[in-house]
């Protein structure tokens, strides 16, 4: 098996001041990064607009907009700050396995996310395999490779974890997207709803 290359801990961070004089009340305390930030690829971090960045989710992101981002790609549904806070307690004591980013603007504004989960399996000698999914980016942000950065810094969060590889399902609408991520269609996915 390939043993993953850090430690997933949860390190707390300093919260970054708002600019824009939009104080947003964060319990410092209890609000690390979910998983550690060396796993954000610097380069990913180097190429992004200017003031942009790239991190791990944290639990005050509630409050950035990180659920209003989602709503580009599906419904979301209307989850109240104590819904979040319970899925988000439930995530963080999995951050080996749930490795959700999110991109800010200059003005600390969550404009992008994406997610990827890790899956270990008995074949190929105990290996794991990363699902991306929940790719958005704030429609009025879109055409500014910043889906392009989101795939490749969870690639490389997957890579230095120990994946042999990463999958994902998407729309035809999509593929070029993926293909220009560095993907290529690879089988047929079959859902059954419930
Ligand atoms: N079809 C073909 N090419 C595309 C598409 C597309 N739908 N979208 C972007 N591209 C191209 C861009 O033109 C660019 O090409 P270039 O390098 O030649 O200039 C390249 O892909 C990178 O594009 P980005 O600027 O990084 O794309 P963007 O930041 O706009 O993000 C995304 C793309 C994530 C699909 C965005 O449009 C979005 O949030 N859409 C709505 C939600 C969604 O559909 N998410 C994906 C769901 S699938 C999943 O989550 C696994």
């Amino acid at each position: 098996m390939t043993t993953p290359a850090v430690a997933a801990t949860t390190i707390p961070e300093p919260t970054k001041p708002i600019m824009n004089s939009t104080v947003i009340p964060v319990d410092i305390e209890n609000d690390g990064p979910l998983f550690p930030s060396s796993l954000i690829s610097p380069e990913i971090i180097s190429i992004l607009p200017t003031d942009y960045t790239i991190r791990p989710l944290r639990r005050s992101d509630y409050k950035r907009g990180y659920l209003d981002v989602l709503r580009v790609l599906t419904t979301v549904g209307e989850i109240s700050e104590e819904a979040w806070d319970q899925r988000y307690d439930w995530i963080a004591s999995r951050n080996d396995e749930y490795y959700m980013l999110v991109v800010c603007d200059g003005q600390d504004n969550i404009v992008g996310t994406g997610s990827l989960i890790v899956e270990r399996k008995f074949i190929h000698s105990l290996g794991m395999v990363g699902h991306i999914e929940d790719i958005a980016v704030e429609k009025n942000q879109q055409g500014k490779k910043l889906g392009l950065r989101i795939i490749q810094a969870l690639d490389f969060v997957a890579e230095k974890v120990g994946c042999y590889k990463s999958i994902l399902d998407c729309s035809e609408a999509n593929e070029g997207f993926y293909v220009k991520c560095g993907f290529k269609r690879a089988g047929l996915e079959m859902a059954h709803y419930y």
